[in-house]
This record gives C-alpha cells, structure tokens and sequence, in this order.
C-alpha cells in the first residue's frame, strides 16, 4: 500500500518509522510519504491560512496551496482507476473512524491524508479533489473530540490500517480475535505467574478444560461490553430484565 500525507508538521509523522509500521515500510509491505504543505505556497512568509468568509473565530486554510499539493501528489500516478489515491481528511466532523472502515481502507492500494490545522481547509478544495481530480473524498473522524489537527488522528489511523495488511503482523489468527472484529470487547487475559500480588489467575483458565474456558471468555466480553460499550450491544443479547444473554 502506499500512503501520502500532507501536512504543515511532517515531523509529526516521525512515529510512522517505528514498530511495526517501521518494520512494514522496511519490508516494502508499505510506503509512506510526508509532504510539507508549505512547500505548495508561493510568497514569503509560506501563508496556509486565511481569516473567514462572514466572519467568526481562528483561520481557515487557503485553498491554492491545497490544490497544489493535492495536484503534486496525484501526479505520481497515472491517474487511471488504481493509480488515484482515495483521500481522506481527518476531522471532528467526519464518520467515525471504525474497524470496519479500517478494513475498508485496508483494501485500497493509494491513501493520501490531507491534515487540516485551524478551523479546517476551504470547502472548494474539498470539490476540487471530486469534480477536478476525480478523487473519492472521505472525511473522518477518531470520535467525538476535537483535536489540534489531523496529525495525530493519521497516526491513529494508519497504524489501524497498516496492521490489517498481509504480513504486517506475523500472527493473522491474533486479528481475529479482537475487540471490534465481531461487535464484542475482547476478554479480560493474564500470564504467570499465577498468583501475583496476592491475585489469582481465575481458576477455570487453569482447568486445561477448552469448552469452559471458552464459555468463560465468552461470558466475559459480553459483560465487559455491557458495563463499558452497551451501545455495541444488540438487542437480542440482552433479555428483557436487562440480564446478558449468554447464548447468543
Ligand atoms: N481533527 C480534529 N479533531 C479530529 C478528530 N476528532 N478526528 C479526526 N481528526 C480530527
């Protein structure tokens, strides 16, 4: 996969060199490109923002050097179908940034990041990359906070995607069994030694007992999910006392 960003802080981006993410652009598994946005502006003091149409508070980024640097890193394709990245710009406003949509993003071959600071970028940058560039544009958001700008939400992101790529973790089983794969929070996991602190590892994880072992991590998550993210849970899994249902 290759991934684009563009972005007033490419230091911020440092992280990416690390783990495994680092290791997947090492293997060739993954490219990663910073561009510096001020490098698409043309007068002196490297201008990106401006104050706002109608008034209100902070600044906006100004649209020209946006277009550039969209315009540079399209460019680097042949702009046919695969050879267009899809570009996505991190936002407060956005769709939730889900595993779902990771899996999603998981699948394109070319990612650009357009990383907005201030209030956001000029909405005619946004129609540009659509109508001009033929680009699909999708706005995200990690969730409902606000953040300086989008840096540190592709961070967040890349590694959540990066991971999914063949090869990038040694253990595909251990995918699978995560929070977020199937709707339920993952269960509550320990290691030796078995009693640590005065604290027990529960006895059934010491039964050799798989059935019960899994019936027991089962339950887990789904009281897990209950007390921390009832929001994940369907209807059918809770009874009409509020009780979990255990046997989905
Ligand atoms: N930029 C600012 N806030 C953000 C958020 N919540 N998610 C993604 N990008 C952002």
């Amino acid at each position: 996969m290759r991934i684009d960003v563009v972005t007033i802080f490419p230091e911020y981006l440092a992280p990416l060199d690390l783990s495994l993410i680092g290791k997947a652009r090492e293997d060739g598994l993954l490219t990663v490109t910073a561009h510096d946005l001020r490098d698409f502006t043309h007068d002196r003091h490297r201008t990106v923002d401006d104050t706002p149409y109608g008034g209100g508070a902070g600044m906006v980024m100004k649209p020209q050097p946006w277009a550039e640097a969209l315009d540079h890193v399209v460019a680097q394709g042949d702009g046919s179908g695969g050879r267009r990245p899809r570009l996505v710009v991190p936002g407060p406003g956005g769709a939730p940034f889900t595993q779902s949509l990771a899996r999603e993003l998981a699948e394109e071959p070319w990612l650009a990041f357009a990383c907005g600071r201030y209030e956001g970028i000029d909405e005619r940058v946004y129609e540009y990359a659509r109508d001009d560039l033929g680009l699909e544009v999708s706005v995200v958001s990690l969730g409902d906070y606000v953040l300086n700008g989008g840096e540190v939400a592709v961070l967040a992101m890349v590694e959540a995607i990066a991971r999914l790529l063949p090869g990038v973790i040694g253990n595909a089983e251990s995918l699978v069994e995560e929070s977020h794969e199937d709707g339920l929070l993952e269960y509550p996991i320990y290691t030796k030694p078995k009693v640590w602190n005065g604290r027990s590892v529960p006895d059934v994880l010491l039964s050799g007992n798989h059935s019960a072992i899994a019936a027991w991590r089962h339950e887990q998550r789904l009281a897990r999910t209950a007390s921390r993210r009832p929001d994940l849970l369907h209807p059918a899994q809770v009874t009409t006392d509020g009780d979990l249902e255990v046997d989905l």
